[in-house]
């Protein structure tokens, strides 16, 4: 059979793909054989600052992980990491410089938790993976399209693991509500609509303690501006994305994941309105379309800034009910059943849904009219699933029981890509008053 240039290409790439991966296996397994006690992982933290601290505590939760090795360019965070990590017994050697870190530990280490600020996650990951390490780096991949490409295309190169932080992705609540009652279930019905925001009150800037302020040189050297820029990095368009990459890239993943397809476009408003000193859009609102399998679909999605009314929860509707759910199970965790859908028992007493928590609408209230052929009941039906780990533990453990045991990422990198595509263009849309249009192929790194 002769194979056209596209069939040969991915012909070539997947054998490419088969024998990093094969190699990968073989160093993996060579690793693994060398070391006294097989289970252990040996990992190391690059960027010990807020999420790295967070991601650190869930990893000290799962059996068989030791760290080795820190490495953050401000002395204050690594203090704070080393002195936390002993605490657990764990000595870690501690670089500013993550090349070094590479050079010296390489050889110890399975693999490396990224959490500095966005703009380093594509050089730090890509020199992980090129030195035969696995990577799990937070989201979001990076402010750049093109450097969030050179990961997946490292990844595929190297055959290392990618795992990208969009951490919803592994949390059995999320995994109960999107695959078992929307996909599987159909419990809502059609879904056509999904709604997501994360808001915030108004805010001071980060500060840091003036015994640990960096000097301009060492900034310099890392390429930040000054310590304003070093602390607030997610508001500069050199280091970040905006509120709508740092928070809306969480919730947006989300859509994908309900309807399986990628947007088709987006238009979006927002402003550096209220922040006269930050460089990205305080407030941003937008509207995604998915030409879904089962017609259009619309998403919006709100990052404010200025209020924090609704803080941050994701609601997918369908024509039979919407699922309202957040992280945190107090700012939504139901279903809420339209008053015209088949009857929801059924599923309470097979234990996908609990039973109605609070009596459904009546068809009055007082001398209110309802109109019970459009209204959803009132009483909202509660999700049975539980996270009892930290958020961030699961997506963790996914990535982990794939280095251990082959099973597949949750998030790879190609996920991740898709996500950022989404995302990064909301600021696009923003900047230009422009409505975007998606090819599909524009979710390929
Ligand atoms: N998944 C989540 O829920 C979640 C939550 C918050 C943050 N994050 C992500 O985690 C990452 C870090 O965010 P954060 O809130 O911890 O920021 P942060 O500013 O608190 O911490 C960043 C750390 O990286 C260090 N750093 C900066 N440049 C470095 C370099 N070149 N080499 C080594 N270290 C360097 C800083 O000194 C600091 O300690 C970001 O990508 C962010 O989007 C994810």
């Amino acid at each position: 059979m002769e194979l056209n240039r596209t069939q040969f290409m991915q012909t070539a790439a997947a054998a490419g793909t088969l024998l990093a991966t094969t190699k990968a296996r073989a160093v993996e397994n060579a690793k693994l054989a060398a070391k006294k006690n097989p289970d252990q992982l040996n990992i190391a933290l690059i960027g010990a600052g807020a999420q790295g601290r967070i991601l650190t505590e869930s990893c000290l939760k799962i059996p068989g992980i030791r760290f080795i090795a820190i490495c953050d360019i401000w002395d204050y965070s690594q203090r704070y990491s080393q002195r936390y990590l002993k605490k657990y017994g764990h000595e870690v050697n501690v670089y500013e410089d993550y090349q070094e870190l590479i050079a010296t530990e390489k050889d110890k280490l399975d693999a490396v938790v990224i959490a500095s600020p966005d703009w380093m996650h594509a050089e730090h990951a890509n020199a992980c993976m090129n030195a035969g390490l696995h990577v799990y780096s937070e989201k979001e991949m990076s402010n750049s399209l093109e450097k969030a490409a050179s990961m997946v295309h490292t990844a595929a190169a190297t055959g290392q693991l990618l795992q990208i932080g969009h951490q919803r992705r592994s949390n059995p609540r999320y995994i109960h509500a999107i695959e078992k009652l929307i996909h599987e279930v159909g419990l809502i019905g059609t879904v056509t609509n999904a709604t997501a925001q994360w808001n915030r009150a108004k805010t001071e800037d980060l500060g840091w303690p003036k015994k640990y302020e960096m000097g301009a040189d060492t900034l310099a050297k890392y390429g930040y501006n000054s310590m304003t820029e070093f602390r607030n990095w997610r508001w500069y368009k050199k280091y970040g994305g905006g509120p709508i990459v740092d928070l809306g890239s969480h919730q947006i993943d989300l859509f994908e994941w309900i309807w399986g397809v990628n947007p088709k476009s987006v238009i979006a408003s927002g402003g550096v309105d209220y922040y006269p000193n930050h460089e990205w859009y305080d407030n941003v609102m937008c509207i995604y379309e998915y030409d879904t399998p089962d017609g259009m679909a619309r998403a919006y999605y709100e990052t404010l800034t200025t209020t924090g009314h609704r803080g941050f929860s994701e609601a997918f509707r369908g024509v039979n009910g919407t699922i309202e759910i957040a992280e945190v199970p107090q700012r939504g965790n139901s279903a809420l059943r339209e008053a015209h859908a088949p009857d929801w028992q059924p599923y309470a007493e097979k234990g996908l849904i609990n039973s109605v928590a609070a009596p459904i609408a009546k068809t009055t209230t007082k001398n209110v009219a309802v109109d019970v052929r459009v209204t959803a009941e009132a009483g909202a039906w509660p999700l049975p699933v539980e996270l009892t780990k930290p958020a961030h533990q699961p997506h963790l453990e996914n990535f982990f029981n794939a280095i251990r045991y082959g099973t597949p990422l949750n998030c790879p990198g190609e996920k991740g890509y898709e996500t950022a595509v989404a995302v990064l263009a909301v600021n696009r849309a923003v900047a230009s008053g422009q409505r975007i249009e998606f090819n599909p192929s524009d979710f390929h790194a």
